[in-house]
Formats: structure tokens, C-alpha cells, sequence
């Protein structure tokens, strides 16, 4: 389906908890935030209503996200249910890999595609204080067994802090040297910008650069052109690339093919916009109605901006919309 836009609506991004194991210090307070009670978040048979819904108005692919979505109970049962959905052709998920070790043969089993992890940096002591309770080991450890279990286009999605894990940028990248082939089955590397939304929406404005010291940092790369979201760049000799996705420096709103629906069944237009959408209780013709109105609705670009001082308009944090 098409929005007011003339953009095409095929990609779903749903968020199954708000919860994470990590307290990654640019998404969530130290001590954390309150949480959904049990009781708000979709139960598994919503989840499938409702992306049975948003498969019948065109949307083909659909990511699982969170939160962390490895944090919630049952997941690849949920997984199962939903890579069974008629008309998603792809299902990948987003996670911080830190549960994904023991998870990996059974949620690829299940029918998980793909995986994307977050992961901002490869020296041990610079990943525990930025994520404050992540180990950076577990999510090696993750990666390798995801590729044991036939995982082999698995995305590193880094976001690039000014003055904090700059010197990651090539340790990180060569991650991607092996490609999906190699041990740790990553076939990119993205770097992503920081945007300003919850905990960072206060940081100071050199914490907010531009991906483009990735090209300084490696004069070695080369554009080899986009994929969705991100500019994709090849190194001499490697068999993966490295991406960049800008959202702040440039905005790529008119490619935007996504839906969001929040853990607790808000139907989200746009990452950035305070617009939600109600689905819970909704079923039939009312649930597409409510799909529909929500593509009508994805707004022509954001209005974020780091050097405006101006934060996301959402009133959620990523741990409740998942990116
Ligand atoms: N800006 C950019 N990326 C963010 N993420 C979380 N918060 C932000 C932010 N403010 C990333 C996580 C993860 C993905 C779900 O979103 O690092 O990769
Ligand atoms: Fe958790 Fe992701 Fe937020 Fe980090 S960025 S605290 S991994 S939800």
C-alpha cells in the first residue's frame, strides 16, 4: 500500500518488549525506567492478528525488535508463530546479542532470517560502560553461534558517539573483512548517527557527529551504492561492506517503506513523530482500517536536528519502539 507520499509501505518493524537486558547509556537511565506491566504488553496472539493485518494491506517484511526482544518469554515460539504469517517473506530481528548464544540454533529453526546486532564497540571495558551491563564476550559468543546455526547475513549495527567510541570505527568495520561466510557470519557493518531521542536527547552537541568520519578514519572504502537506509562502502579485498546510515546529516525520510507498532499496540507513523495509533481491541476491518490510516499518516520527513538543538518528537524511547 501506498502513503500520501507515493511511498510503498512493505516493512514492519514490531516491537514484542520493552524490557532489555542492557542500559545502553544513551537509550535508557542507569537505574532504568519504569516498565509495561505484563498486562500491557501484546500477548503472541496479537502480535499475529495484527501482522496478519499489516501482511494483507503489502507489508512483506517484518522485524522483531524491542526492548530486547531476546528478553521476552517465549520468543521463539513467537517467532515460529510469526514467520508462519502469510505474505512475510522475511522476518529478522534486531538484538543486542547478549542471550543470543544459547538462542541462536533454536530461533533460526523457528524461521528467523536474519539478524541485525547492535554493537558499539570491540574493546571490552568501552562496550561494558556504554551498554553498563553488557558483556562483550557473550555477544562474540552470540555472533559465532548465530553463524554455527546458519546465520550467514548477520548486520552490526553501530552507533557512532562523538568522543566516545571513535577509535572503534576500524576494529568494528573489519568485522565485516570475512563477510557471511566467515566465523562470525557478519556480511556489514553500519554505522549509524546518534539521534537525539530519550536519555541522549540532552547530551552535549559534540556527542552528535556525522558518519562521515567513518570515510576519514578508512580512506580505503569505496561507495558501491545504497542499500535501504544506509550507503554501502567496500574495502579492497573484503568480503563484506560497511555501511553508513545518516539519519540526522542526511535525511532519507523519502525512502521510508515503515511501520512501527510499540510493545504496548501503538501504531507508530514515523520513529520520530507523536502520532500513535491505537490497535489493541481492534480486529477485521476496524484493525485494517486503523493500518490504513497509519500508512496515510507517515509524515514527510522528521525535524530533528542536533546542531538546532531540536530532539525527536516521539515522546518514547527507543527501548519501547526498538529503532
Ligand atoms: N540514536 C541512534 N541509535 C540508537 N539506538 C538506540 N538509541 C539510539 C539513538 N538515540 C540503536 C541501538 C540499536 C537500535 C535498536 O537502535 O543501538 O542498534
Ligand atoms: Fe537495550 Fe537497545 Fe536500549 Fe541498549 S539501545 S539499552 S540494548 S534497548
Amino acid at each position: 500500500m501506498r502513503d500520501a507520499c507515493g511511498r510503498t509501505v512493505s516493512y514492519l518493524r514490531l516491537s514484542v518488549t520493552d524490557r532489555c537486558n542492557c542500559r545502553c547509556a544513551y537509550c535508557m537511565p542507569e537505574h532504568g525506567v519504569p516498565m509495561l506491566s505484563h498486562d500491557d504488553i501484546l500477548s503472541f496472539e496479537e502480535l499475529r492478528e495484527m501482522v496478519g493485518a499489516a501482511a494483507s494491506l503489502g507489508v512483506r517484511k517484518l522485524r522483531i525488535t524491542g526492548g530486547e526482544p531476546l528478553a521476552r518469554r517465549g520468543i521463539v515460539g513467537l517467532v515460529r508463530m510469526l514467520s508462519g504469517v502469510e505474505g512475510i517473506e522475511e522476518l529478522a530481528m534486531t538484538t543486542n546479542a547478549c542471550a543470543l548464544a544459547a538462542l541462536a540454533p533454536a530461533l533460526r529453526e523457528a524461521g528467523l532470517d536474519r539478524l541485525n546486532v547492535s554493537l558499539d564497540s570491540l574493546d571490552e571495558g568501552r562496550y561494558a560502560r556504554i551498554t553498563r551491563c553488557g558483556r562483550l564476550e557473550d555477544v562474540l559468543g552470540g555472533l559465532a553461534s548465530a553463524r554455527a546455526a546458519g546465520f550467514t547475513n548477520t548486520k552490526v549495527n553501530a552507533v557512532l558517539i562523538g568522543g566516545v567510541n571513535e577509535c572503534d570505527i576500524r576494529p568494528l568495520a573489519e568485522l565485516a573483512r570475512a563477510g557471511g561466510d566467515g566465523p562470525l557470519g557478519v556480511s556489514s557493518v553500519r554505522f549509524i548517527e546518534l539521534m537525539p531521542m530519550g536519555e541522549c536527547a540532552a547530551w552535549p552537541r559534540e556527542r552528535f557527529v556525522s558518519v562521515d568520519k567513518v570515510l576519514e578514519v578508512m580512506g580505503e572504502l569505496v561507495p558501491v551504492g545504497p542499500d535501504g537506509v544506509a550507503a554501502l562502502y567496500a574495502a579492497p579485498g573484503w568480503k563484506g561492506t560497511v555501511g553508513l546510515i545518516r539519519p540526522m546529516s542526511h535525511k532519507f525520510c523519502s525512502g521510508c517503506a515503515r511501520l512501527r507498532i510499540t510493545a504496548d499496540g501503538m501504531l507508530k507513523p514515523c520513529l520520530h513523530s507523536g502520532e500513535e495509533i491505537a490497535l489493541r481491541g481492534l480486529h477485521g476491518d476496524e484493525l485494517l482500517d486503523a493500518l490504513r490510516l497509519g500508512i496515510s499518516h507517515k509524515p514527510l520527513e522528521h525535524h530533528m536536528s542536533a546542531i538546532l538543538g531540536r530532539a525527536s518528537e516521539s515522546a518514547r524511547a527507543m527501548n519501547e519502539i526498538g529503532g
